[in-house]
């Protein structure tokens, strides 16, 4: 195990350059599923929740070949139809190989994913489209099983209460471009991650249309080939350096960022009193000099305010002019974060789905556990911005998510390091955060 000390205050300056998509890099991974042809992914980041995927596939028959610089190559000759438990429930994402597996096999066993903190995460929406889909889906032992043998084109509705279903629709894609017929997803998620997957689904021999929009036609193909893809940016990781430059008053650009994935972000970081520039494939961030103004964001699905980059902006409004009002419409308990924030100086106030932060905290620098992947970005930009030394515990959760999140900010003048979990101060591993006490 692990730690990360981080001693607060000095402003980031400087370039870094976006890491791949990891929530594009996990869909593509189980698309190469569904051909026996070699794929060829590129600008994959070195993430364990990739390394894990690259797992679990050749635990299904894949080869698997890291190619090193960030390229793989799967190449899924004879398939077995089973993920097992004891490899899906260290990873929900895993959820998104039960449509590889139906459109290629026919039939799939998938353990049901646990929820997280972050939520119940719940699949009734892809087990409800496999149904529409002509799979006998059930439920037996924790393990989902599909027998896909009347597997058929449909119109499905992917929209829940909490908006579409991101992995849900890269389900439908993936059960549908090999079945038989038309099917047309109606509310499908938009996201970028989505609209990439259709670009490798295509590059492979796919036929669909209407990428990158909410309602998408497949037309079933008998078959499809390799391919050779490369994935885009990471939209979450800039959105955090972007954040990381603010709550630092500093000045960074991130290199390679694509500023057109970056929905409401931008306009809701820009009311709040960052400014943006935007140039030949960089982001660069400061703080407009009239100073940080309140942050009054709703998340939302694409192109809405990201979930996944909610943590990080209630970690600037800590710091910032309040009250800002954050309000989760994806993720209404999505505030592990705030109690940690809590913990440093902040001062916010849960109701329902919304964090209500007092703003203008001097944070100080305390010991952190990290809980899930986003909440534990928001203890280190906070930290950061901190006066003293920040502890933070568990960091196995950042590794899932942002490649070498540590090295990338050094580079930025951030003081940061890793070091054996035996290095922590005698008192804090005797007194574990509340969070790290359960
Ligand atoms: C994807 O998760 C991302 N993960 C998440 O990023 C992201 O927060 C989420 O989309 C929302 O943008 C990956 O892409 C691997 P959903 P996913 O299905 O697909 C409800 C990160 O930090 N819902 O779009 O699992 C659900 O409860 C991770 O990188 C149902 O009700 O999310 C939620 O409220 C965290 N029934 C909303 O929809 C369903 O069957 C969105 O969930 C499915 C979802």
């Amino acid at each position: 195990m692990e730690v990360f000390r981080i001693r607060g205050g000095s402003p980031l300056r400087g370039k870094v350059r976006a890491s791949g998509s990891k929530n594009a890099t996990l869909p593509a991974f189980a698309a190469a599923l569904l051909t026996p042809e070699p794929c060829v992914i590129e600008n994959v980041p070195d993430l364990s929740d990739v390394r894990f995927m690259a797992e679990i596939l050749q635990h299904l028959g894949a080869e698997v070949e890291d190619l090193g610089s960030g390229s793989w190559k799967i190449t899924a000759g004879d398939l077995s139809s089973q993920a097992p438990y004891e490899l899906v429930r260290k990873m929900r994402a895993s959820i998104c190989l039960l449509g590889p597996l139906i459109g290629r096999l026919r039939q799939a066993r998938v353990a049901l994913p646990g929820g997280c903190v972050i939520g119940q995460r719940p699949i009734d929406l892809h087990l409800k489209a496999l149904t529409n889909l002509g799979c006998a889906v059930e439920v037996d032992a924790g393990d989902i099983l599909v027998d896909a043998k009347g597997l058929h084109g449909a119109d499905l509705f992917l929209g829940g209460r909490h908006g579409s279903t991101v992995t849900g629709t890269a389900n439908a894609l993936m059960a549908t471009v090999l079945a038989p017929g038309v099917t047309h997803l109606e509310s499908a998620a938009c996201e970028p991650e989505i609209a990439d997957l259709c670009r490798m689904l295509v590059a492979m021999g796919a036929r669909i249309e209407n990428t990158g929009g909410h309602r998408l036609t497949i037309h079933g193909v008998k078959s499809l080939g390799g391919c050779h893809h490369r994935i885009i940016a990471d939209r979450i990781e800039v959105g955090t350096y972007c954040i990381a430059s603010a709550i630092t008053g500093g000045d960074v650009s991130v290199v390679g960022a694509d500023a057109s994935h970056l929905g409401a972000f931008l306009d809701k970081m820009e009311q709040s009193g960052l400014c943006f520039d935007q140039q030949n494939g960089s982001l660069r961030t400061f703080i407009d000099p009239s100073g940080l103004r309140p942050i009054e964001l709703t998340t939302l699905p694409y192109p809405g305010y990201p979930t996944d980059l909610q943590a990080q902006a209630c970690a600037l409004a800590c710091i910032g002019p309040g009250p800002s009002i954050l309000t989760e419409r994806v993720y209404p308990n999505r505030f592990m974060h705030a109690p940690e924030l809590s913990r440093m100086g902040a001062e916010i106030a849960i109701e329902g789905s919304s964090a209500i932060v007092k703003g203008n905290a001097r944070l100080s620098g305390a010991p952190v556990m990290a809980s899930d992947l986003r909440a534990s970005a928001a203890l280190i930009l906070a930290a950061l911005a901190a006066e003293g030394d920040t502890w933070v515990q568990r960091i196995y959760h950042l590794d899932r998510g942002y490649e070498v999140f540590d090295k990338k900010l050094r580079s930025l003048g951030a003081e940061i390091e890793r070091l054996p979990a035996d290095a922590l101060p005698e008192t804090i591993q005797s007194n574990p955060s509340e969070l790290g006490s359960t």
